[in-house]
């Protein structure tokens, strides 16, 4: 699973047309570590054209963190992306954290996102609550980028990384919004685990609504989902 999603994700970049947009979290894992595997066995010529060209912009980041805060995703790209695949780390852009204006760095991040051409694969997991990137239910098809408050679900959901305690989680996120992601010239969502299987089915069976944000892709005329055995159900 994470070899094919790599797979396509190395097949963007050797071809790049308009930015990757790239998720965390724990699915996205060993989809990273397969892409590093995968660039490492690439002839060197054709390796370098992938680092030189590289373009990639990631949906989310948490609040008041920066990258010196190994919980926030400016590291976890890092560890996960930038350093085992020898990446310029000024190619691989998240929303910046610690910006002293939050809604002006989403809006400043839209922006950029707008002016690269917009994101041609858009690489997404989905949260429990049926969130993708921190668009927390209710969110509509046309909301943009923005900084917003976390749910509780989500605080309790992403509280690995913050030694198990939820309230040490950010109270608010900047993420790209379902506009920007509904935009993508690609849709790959990405789901594993037992514990999606009903939003999963939720999200591509019940009709669209706000209170599920992922249900939004159904209406992307080029969604690939792959997902394991049991997030299948
Ligand atoms: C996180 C992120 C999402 C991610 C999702 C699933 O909160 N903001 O981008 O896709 O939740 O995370 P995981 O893969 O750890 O289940």
């Amino acid at each position: 699973m994470a070899e094919r999603v790599a797979a396509l994700l190395l097949a963007d970049r050797l071809r790049p047309g308009r930015p990757l947009g790239l998720a965390t979290g724990r699915t996205m894992e060993p989809v990273y570590a397969a892409l590093a595997r995968r660039l490492g066995r690439l002839e060197p010529a054709l390796a370098a054209q992938v680092r030189q060209g590289w373009c990639s912009f990631n949906l989310d980041e948490y609040v008041g963190l920066g990258p010196q805060d190994p919980a926030s995703f400016a590291a976890t790209m890092a560890r996960q992306l930038v350093e085992p695949l020898g990446l310029d780390p000024g190619r691989v852009r998240l929303p910046d954290g610690r910006a002293g204006d939050p809604d002006g760095e989403a809006r400043r991040y839209g922006a950029a996102v707008a002016a690269a051409g917009g994101i041609g694969l858009q690489l997404l997991g989905l949260g429990l609550n049926g969130h993708v990137g921190f668009n927390e239910p209710p969110a509509g098809a046309t909301v943009a980028c923005r900084c917003l408050a976390l749910s509780h679900h989500t605080r309790r959901q992403n509280a690995g990384a913050f030694g198990g305690d939820p309230g040490a989680v950010p109270r608010r996120a900047i993420t790209l919004g379902m506009a920007e992601i509904l935009a993508a010239r690609r849709v790959l969502l990405v789901v594993t685990g037992g514990a999606k299987a009903a939003i999963l089915r939720r999200a591509l069976g019940e009709p669209p609504t706000p209170e599920l944000p992922a249900s939004w892709l159904q209406h992307h005329p080029a969604l690939t989902v792959i997902a394991d055995a049991e997030a299948m159900g």
